[in-house]
């Protein structure tokens, strides 16, 4: 948690950008996992957090920005309660610790909303990601569960945006805390990486790791020898000598900042020839667009250049021929790379994807293109300092796609399709880092993890 003073500016700050009306924030409750008290680890909202700091279900706040007036509304905990999970401070005082001075009973946030219905004034509030909200939302204003989203304010949605995009320093330390905590992660996982061991085992001790450094993983761990599967959360197979394993994981501060690397190794040490190509290739994809990051540049331009590198090497390497450019833009490189080079980051893994990915990532000069692989592209828009981002090139063999491209004879003049097939066991290879945009240009977030081709092989080795 930080100083109250944070979040008291960045509640002013929003009230200065939205001007009036009132701003609804619900906090998340907890979810059942298989009954009701049977409970997921608890996430907060992350916008939530940002601005309140209370990191605990059951709240709601409203901020009346005409009358001037910030309050909180949830309950203190009964005896029942106190029985089951121990004495908490009361709500007044947790409040007086971001800052608010006013705390009352949950049962008063819909009288709150029904007097500022009744007069006709704005209630702003955010679209639901968690059904549970959206009914409380209908509860709340009258407004149907399922088109409640409809309704959400485009105002409040951008002011936060605008705000929560622009990391200061201390959230810069966050992020690199759960990163010292991501690359002990990576330390001992990469020395696991040995024929015999299953990809769970590893799975379990990143996770432990996480758990230990004071947070949990930031989503699910991606541990997985079938790399050419995108989001694999499959932690079953056994690996075997030549295989490649990409793990894609993160975790979270207590605060709720996190971390998103990604790095492919070679079962039992040495990359084989074909793999050690095609790793140089991610590599200068993640090099190059490294190089490009500035303020004023715009990441669609990043992400279409670590494309022209994907063809240009891959043209040495026979797997495709043509232009260049003209492969680039008729997308042909999606083939191998259909998932886009990366995303904000902060107190979401995809920072703020619940308000709306082209509200974070594209802008009114910036529309998403419908093509396959750049539609999945999360970030375009122009880079400004205190942006985070992940930098996370990946080139992909996906037998299904492949035969289905080589059925329609999906851009022949630029994949020889006859190499490609000796690649279709390959598997995938991603390299992310976390990037925060400076004046001068890009930093990398964190304590370095093994990435060249022999720190890799010598982290796979236990050194
Ligand atoms: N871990 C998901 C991603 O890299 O976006
Ligand atoms: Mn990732
Ligand atoms: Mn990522």
């Amino acid at each position: 948690m930080f100083d109250k003073k944070t979040y008291q500016q960045r509640r002013n700050k929003l009230c200065k950008q939205v001007k009036s009306g009132l701003l609804l924030f619900l906090s998340n409750g907890e979810s059942p996992m298989n009954y009701a008290a049977n409970t997921f680890h608890y996430r907060q909202d992350s916008t939530f957090l940002y601005f309140f700091g209370l990191n605990f279900p059951g709240l709601a706040a409203i901020i009346d920005i005409d009358e001037n007036r910030q309050t909180v509304f949830g309950n203190d905990l009964d005896m029942d309660d106190i029985i089951w999970m121990g004495p908490q401070p009361a709500l007044k005082n947790r409040c007086l610790k971001i800052g608010v001075a006013d705390a009352q009973p949950l049962a008063n946030l819909s009288e709150t909303l029904h007097n500022a219905v009744r007069l006709g004034r704005k209630i702003h509030f955010l679209p639901p990601y968690r059904s549970e909200n959206a009914l409380w939302l209908e509860r709340l204003l009258g407004i149907r569960a399922e088109a409640v989203k409809n309704f959400a304010s485009a105002e409040f949605v951008k002011a936060v945006i605008a705000q929560r995009s622009l990391k200061d320093p201390d959230e810069i330390k966050e992020i690199e805390a759960a990163l010292t905590v991501t690359a002990a992660m990576y330390r001992e996982a990469m020395a696991m990486a040995q024929p015999g061991a299953y990809e769970r085992e590893i799975a379990g001790r990143i996770e432990g790791i996480a758990l230990a450094g004071g947070g949990q993983l930031a989503f699910p761990a991606i541990v997985t020898i079938h790399g050419e599967t995108l989001h694999n959360h499959y932690h079953g197979n056994r690996m075997q000598k030549g295989d490649l394993l990409i793990i894609d994981s993160g975790c979270e501060t207590e605060a709720g900042y996190a971390s998103d690397i990604t790095r492919t190794m070679p079962v039992g040490g040495k990359f084989a020839d074909r793999q050690q190509a095609v790793y140089e290739t991610v590599l200068d994809m993640q090099r190059t667009a490294l190089a490009m990051i500035r303020p004023g540049v715009s990441y669609r331009s990043v992400h279409l250049k670590a494309c022209e590198v994907l063809v240009e090497r891959f043209k040495d390497l026979g797997l495709m021929k043509g232009s260049r450019s003209e492969a680039v833009a008729a997308g042909a490189h999606a083939l191998f790379f259909p998932h886009g080079l990366g995303h904000m980051l902060g107190l979401d893994v995809h920072d703020m994807e619940d308000l709306g990915e082209n509200q974070v990532g594209y802008d009114e000069k910036t529309k998403r293109s419908p093509q396959f692989g750049l539609a999945y592209l999360r970030l375009a828009k122009k880079l400004e300092p205190g942006h985070v981002l992940t930098v996370e090139p990946g080139i992909y063999f996906i037998p299904a796609l492949i035969d289905q491209w080589q059925a329609e004879k999906k851009s022949a003049a630029f994949i020889n399709y006859a190499e490609v097939d000796k690649y279709r066991k390959f598997g995938g290879i991603r390299i992310e880092d976390n990037v925060l945009v400076i004046p001068q240009g890009g930093r990398v977030l964190g304590p370095p993890i093994p990435k060249e081709i022999a720190a890799v092989q010598k982290a796979v080795a236990g050194k």
